[in-house]
């Protein structure tokens, strides 16, 4: 029988998705907050002797862990036989270093409270910066997916003469490999981050590509600062209104409202559901779940 698919993030239009190209089979469940907020989970349908999986973004970490933990092992005592656990998002593993003393060290301490509950993990572009092999994060089967070859195919027809530009070095890996794929010349800036909300970019000349468009790309937008900096001096430095294109549109605080009040047209993948979708991931989503489900 095909694996059961359950969605706890929402993400109906990707559930779909994945249904269709992995052969699974849409499953339900209920969730909801008690009146004190604390969760309510119910499995509603039957899993006995089943394999599952849950599609389950991880943006708002703290909010999504609880239930998502009580759906994982809910399904284990009604006679699941497997959970795999789809994450397109994975969260907190941009804290992959004690940077100063006394700091949890996130990545590590939310992979040892997640890991024990899965059999196997699918994930896109996590944030691998420090820590380089996710297996020594999280010791079980896992597929990491790139969302590059989905981000460059989108970009022509769409962009004329796109110049890629990656914001900081870290982008750099995402950046080189979309430019390779798109056949597209590429740019990476260099970063300095001055607190949560603040960051400086410093752009190099780049007179020469005044003619091109600038498309940004980058793995996560959270507050959105990166971005909003980047066009600023692109701007200033007289290039063409950029276009953003970003894996994981987390979009914290106001970052959707100032990007839009800046002029920056952006477009997400859907790993996490979000109006600037414009990215399906679902094929190559669904590739990575098929090695991993029984
Ligand atoms: C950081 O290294 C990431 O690649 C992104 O550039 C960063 O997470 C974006 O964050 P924000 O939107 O808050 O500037």
């Amino acid at each position: 029988m095909n694996p059961l698919l359950f969605c706890l993030d929402g993400n109906l239009a990707l559930q779909t998705g994945l249904a269709a190209a992995a052969r699974l089979q849409p499953a339900v469940c209920q969730l909801r907050q008690f009146p004190d907020e604390e969760s309510y989970v119910r499995v509603l349908s039957d899993v006995q002797g089943r394999d599952a999986v849950i599609l389950c973004s991880l943006h708002g970490p703290d909010k999504r862990f609880i239930p998502l933990c009580f759906l994982m092992e809910t399904l284990r005592e009604m006679g699941t036989r497997s959970v795999g656990l789809v994450a397109p998002y994975l969260a907190y593993m941009r804290q992959d270093q004690r940077f100063h003393p006394g700091e949890a060290v996130s990545a590590r301490l939310f992979a040892a409270l997640l890991a024990p509950h899965i059999d196997w993990l699918v994930t896109v572009d996590p944030h691998l910066h420090r820590i380089h092999d996710l297996g020594t994060l999280y010791p079980v089967p896992h597929r990491v997916v790139h969302a590059a070859p989905a981000l460059a195919a989108w970009i022509p027809g769409k962009i004329a003469r796109p110049l890629l530009i990656g914001p900081d070095s870290e982008s750099e890996q995402w950046v080189s490999e979309v430019a390779r794929l798109a056949k597209a010349p590429f740019i990476v800036l260099q970063k300095m981050r001055l607190g949560d909300r603040e960051v400086a970019v410093s752009v190099p000349d780049i007179q020469r590509w005044r003619e091109h468009t600038p498309v940004l790309i980058d793995d996560i937008i959270s507050t959105g600062h990166t971005l909003l900096e980047t066009a600023g001096h692109l701007q200033r430095a007289g290039m063409r209104p950029p276009v953003a294109l970003a894996v994981h549109g987390v979009y914290a605080e106001h970052a959707q409202r100032d990007l839009q009040a800046a002029g920056i047209q952006v477009f997400t993948s859907n790993s996490i559901r979000h109006a600037s979708n414009a990215i399906d991931l679902s094929t190559l989503l669904a590739q990575a779940i098929k090695e991993l489900a029984p």
